[in-house]
């Protein structure tokens, strides 16, 4: 069945939970859309995972497209969802609609994600009325991480607590279909969750939100050496070392002459 707005709409109605993973390219892609995750989201994430900047912020449009055209190429169920990187849509509502309608026409994204709350509603309201969906994304917001001064728990204090409570509200108001909640504590996400009527997607925001989003290198331990998992990050496969002992077996086949043997060579 393919997954749209609405079907995740219901899940929220019918209390069952949605499942969302990231992808950066064609193979990973193909898994999740045969595995059932029901939103499939080309993250700014790419700008770490993949190409090895230190935060999202150096990612630009052309990056989203080209690892969305490649996401694209694998996914026939799932809802396809692409980040707006940093400083695409933020503040000129023609720049926000040309650069989204980028991500879906050419990209073939069936839905946009921006990061923020009150301060882009009127942006958030003019992509929708142009037909593009929007996620919103609130709570720790990776695109701020200079302005936040590190990766931290948001929602702590009372003030940050009612402001993501009322940007949330604003986010539902101005058309958004779900929001995603980043690393806030697990009953500010349940308050949120309880008090719109679009889905809670959360990363670090506990067990009452309407769905879970996992970076899927973070889920698979697939990351560079040195990455140090959040606490939130459950890693349901160990992958690193099991490339890295299949790397050096091949290392030293060949250079003891042991690969490729007879069963790998054309005669
Ligand atoms: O870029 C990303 O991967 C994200 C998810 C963590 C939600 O925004």
């Amino acid at each position: 069945m393919k997954i749209t707005t609405a079907t995740l709409r219901q899940k929220k109605e019918k209390g069952e939970k949605i499942t969302m993973l990231t992808a950066y390219g064609y193979p990973v892609a193909r898994i999740l859309d045969e595995a059932e995750i029901d939103v499939i989201l080309v993250g700014d994430s790419v700008g770490m995972v993949v190409l090895g900047y230190e935060t999202t912020i150096p990612v630009t449009l052309e990056d989203m497209l080209h690892h969305t055209k490649a996401v694209r190429r694998g996914v026939k169920h799932a809802m396809l969802v692409s980040d707006m990187p940093f400083t695409t849509y933020e503040t000129d509502k023609n720049k926000a609609i040309e650069n989204a309608g980028r991500l879906m026409k050419e990209g073939g994204a069936e839905g946009v994600k921006v990061e923020g709350g009150g301060e882009i509603a009127d942006i958030i309201r003019t992509l929708v009325k142009a037909n593009i969906p929007v996620m919103g994304h609130l709570g720790l917001t990776p695109q701020a991480i200079h302005r936040l001064g590190g990766y931290k728990v948001q929602g702590r204090t009372d003030e940050s607590r009612q402001k993501i409570i009322a940007d949330a509200k604003i986010l539902e108001d101005a058309g958004a279909f779900a929001i995603v909640l980043e690393c806030v504590p697990e009953p500010l996400a349940a308050e949120v969750t309880t008090e719109v009527s679009v889905p809670t997607i959360g990363i670090g925001a506990g067990r009452k939100c309407d769905g879970q989003v996992l970076v899927t290198n973070d889920m698979l331990g697939m990351n560079a050496p040195g990455f140090v998992a959040p606490k939130f990050v459950k890693k349901y496969a160990d992958l690193t070392p099991e490339i890295k002992k299949a790397v050096e077996k091949f290392r030293d086949e060949v250079k003891q002459g042991e690969y490729p043997d007879e069963k790998h060579t054309y005669e």
